[in-house]
């Protein structure tokens, strides 16, 4: 090997292959583009989760109401309102929006027949539904307007253990107001509350009727319909027994508690079980239509 030859290896050996700031600068820049694909990638990301979210207010809607094209008037909007805010329900906003939107498709499309409500509690839903339907068209409102009823062996240890805790006085009301079955006057509560929120009774057409939905439940016409909010399996059954053959073509009934309650789930799969000419439809809250 020559001694040139020699030398240029050493010199190559004794040489850094980069200067320090240029491997700095070939890090910095890789960096940049690691940063801007990632920066790409998020932005992806939120623009596809931002899809996500829209697509689940439209399902979430479509599941809680079959009902889109209807807006609440102001002063039903503003009687929902007032409910929340004075904790007269245990509904939510939405819900009780969906009721009134269900009694206002019933007046477009001049169903004949009553509304009803059979669990009514301190009346928060019972007075949206009134307040969103005509005055002419007569409103029944059942309850014990009391401590609720016993539940039966149909209802499941759900229920019984809920039951327990009521009769111990352990209950809470919405809002750590007090629990409405513990309230002394219930009755008179609620016709206050219908008169305070601007539907009383006496000129809406509403009923209250006081008793147990046994001896108290027998629609003496069609209904329109029916907001069942009876939470326990014999309270559902017997309202379904007496409401379900006078429920008007294309009436629906309400059930606020088959997700929430064993019994009531129970009566609803027993009643409609082979039943032909009602739809069960599983929406956020269990609705049958009568077809
Ligand atoms: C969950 S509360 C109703 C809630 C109400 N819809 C609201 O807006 O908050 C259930 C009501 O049904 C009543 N109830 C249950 N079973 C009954 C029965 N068999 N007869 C009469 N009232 C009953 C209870 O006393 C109670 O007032």
């Amino acid at each position: 090997m020559s001694a040139s030859n020699t030398a240029r290896r050493v010199l190559a050996r004794l040489r850094p292959a980069a200067a320090p700031d240029d491997v700095l600068q070939q890090e910095l820049a890789q960096a940049r583009t690691r940063l801007r694909r990632t920066r790409t990638q998020l932005r992806q990301a939120r623009q596809k989760a931002a899809g996500l979210e829209r697509e689940l207010k439209l399902t979430r809607a479509s599941l809680r109401s079959p009902v889109h094209d209807l807006v609440l008037p102001d002063r039903v909007a503003a009687v929902i309102e007032q409910v929340a805010a004075e904790k007269l329900t245990y509904l939510s906003q939405e819900n009780l929006a969906t009721l009134a939107t269900l009694v206002l498709d019933v007046e477009r499309r001049g169903l004949p027949g009553a509304v009803v409500e059979a669990g009514t509690a301190r009346g928060g839903s019972a007075i949206v539904m009134a307040a969103a339907k005509s005055p002419d068209r007569p409103m029944q409102v059942y309850d014990v307007f009391g401590l609720i009823p016993p539940p039966t062996d149909a209802d499941g240890a759900d229920v019984h253990e809920r039951y327990r805790r009521i009769l111990a006085g352990e209950s809470r009301g919405v809002g750590e107001e007090t629990y409405y079955g513990y309230r002394d006057n219930l009755y008179d509560e609620v016709t206050d509350s219908f008169d305070r929120l601007g539907v009383p009774v006496a000129e809406h057409g509403v009923e209250l009727v006081q008793g147990l939905f046994a001896d108290t439940v027998h629609p003496d016409g069609p209904v329109a319909l029916a907001h069942l909010d009876g939470d326990w399996y014999e309270s559902t059954l017997t309202c379904l027994e007496r409401i379900a053959p006078v429920l008007v073509p294309g009436g629906r009934i309400v059930l606020d508690d088959y997700w929430a309650w064993s019994g009531c789930r129970r009566a609803v799969d027993e009643y409609f079980a082979d039943r032909p000419g009602y739809v069960v439809e599983r929406r956020a809250k269990v609705h049958v239509v009568r077809v």
